[in-house]
């Protein structure tokens, strides 16, 4: 049944009756500060949380749209972020990037730098259908891009750590073949798909290497930093193209925010957007989005000069301990196993003995939105430090509760799904 539709309002309210009914309906929400949901939002602690959304709030009203013309302290920290990114990502001089509202947008902007550059090279205009070749475990983001952009989606399968297997990939391109893509993580498993393979096969193929590092860019070269080494997967692998990262996740910025870089400028002009056809003259975008937020950038530029790489270092330090407890306290728990050893902080579990899914609906009467996953059948979550202490606690406590109260349950039904 669809709930009646909400009159237009026939007065204005003030901002305290406003300020009460937003507390109220957010309050219908579920305990996300406690730690309850498995993805969504992000955290690293509560200062740098206050500087994000204290630098927003400080550009609140600027359009980064307009940033050449008129808003130039929001052009040069939106350069200042795409340049640490950069640096970050060890790409080479001429290197250059894009600050977009997400993961989604920098994907899309990239794939349609990489089909516009297929097409420069082989000489095709449009017409002919191109496709991309990914692992089964990509983010629907590039389902997205493709549909828009008439791409066939060929998704390769994985090896048996859940890594895509890079012979699969290459068997899948022909002389169609717009990119390839590796994650680093890829969502479902939070492992790192071998992208220095990949780049071998971008290289012998001359297609291009899009890594999708929205969820690990901004936090694993950290983890290595700090001497617990997470798969690389940046510029340094010669074919790797394009990345997207999202600062928005584990780089503790305000939404909305993410980057694209290029290993060359030339892609970033290939991915921007010019239109010069209407009376109010020349028009062009890097991004898919036109108005864009001024505070996320400020926001950004904020964050990252708050934490720097000594406190991205320590949120790495803090995250990664936490995992751990996570994943010990899961194998803890008879019956249960880990599917894969988490590269960042995705972890994804389940059982062979047990029916999972009557697990994550029992921790769901707790409480708990489970995040899911098909193949194999697991719970999953992406941990940031909202998941840590007292929530890591409650976590483990009912986990174990449902477990044996499934256990004890000869049907084990469940009519849970995995959704996103
Ligand atoms: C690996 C990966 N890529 C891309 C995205 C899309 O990011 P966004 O939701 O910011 O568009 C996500 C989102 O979780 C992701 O996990």
């Amino acid at each position: 049944m669809t709930s009646p539709r909400s009159p237009f309002p026939a007065t204005g309210r003030s901002w305290t009756d406003l300020q009460s009914e937003i507390r109220s309906r957010s309050g219908q929400d579920l305990a996300w500060r406690d730690g309850r949901t498995p993805l969504f939002v992000f955290r690293n602690d509560q200062a740098t949380y206050e500087v994000g959304r204290d630098a927003y709030f400080e550009c609140f009203s600027e359009n980064a749209l307009g940033r050449k013309r008129a808003f130039f302290g929001i052009a040069s920290m939106e350069q200042d972020v795409l340049d640490f990114g950069l640096d970050l990502f060890n790409a080479p001089e001429g290197g250059a990037g894009a600050f977009t509202s997400g993961g989604s947008e920098s994907i899309f902007i990239a794939m349609k730098a990489a089909r516009d550059a297929h097409r420069a090279r082989v000489g095709q205009g449009a017409g002919t259908r191109l496709n991309i070749v990914v692992p089964i475990t990509v983010h629907p983001a590039f389902d997205k891009a493709a549909d828009a952009m008439d791409l066939e989606m060929r998704r390769a399968p994985l090896r048996d750590d859940y890594r895509v297997d890079p012979i699969a990939m290459a068997e899948l391109i022909d002389g169609n073949t717009a990119a390839i893509v590796g994650s680093a993580p890829c969502f479902p498993h939070g492992v790192i798909d071998p992208i220095e393979e990949l780049s071998e096969v971008a290289l012998a193929y001359g297609t291009w290497l899009h890594v999708d590092a929205c969820v690990g860019g901004w936090i694993a070269p950290f983890f290595t930093r700090n001497g617990r080494p997470t798969p690389d997967f940046d510029f340094r692998f010669p074919g790797v193209r394009s990345i997207s990262a999202d600062l928005h996740k584990f780089g503790f910025c305000p939404k909305p925010a993410s980057t694209v870089f290029y290993r060359d400028e030339a892609d970033l002009e290939r991915a921007t957007f010019k239109a010069d056809a209407w009376p109010s003259g020349s028009f062009s975008t890097a991004t898919l989005a036109g108005t864009r937020p001024g505070g996320a950038v400020a926001g950004a530029w904020a964050v990252l000069n708050y934490l720097g790489e000594e406190g991205y270092r320590d949120a790495a330090a803090r995250l990664a301990a936490m995992v751990d407890q996570y994943c010990e306290g899961i194998e803890a728990i008879e019956g249960l196993r880990l599917w894969s050893r988490p590269d960042v902080s995705i972890i994804n579990f389940g059982s062979d003995t047990l029916n999972i899914l009557a697990v994550a609906e029992r921790m769901m009467a707790r409480g708990w939105l489970p995040g899911l996953t098909r193949t194999p059948r697991g719970m999953h979550a992406m941990l940031s430090m909202l998941h840590d202490g007292q929530a890591r606690e409650d976590y483990l406590h009912d986990l174990r509760a449902c477990v044996e109260d499934v256990r004890s349950d000869p049907m084990q039904t469940s009519k849970l799904e995995a959704v996103y």
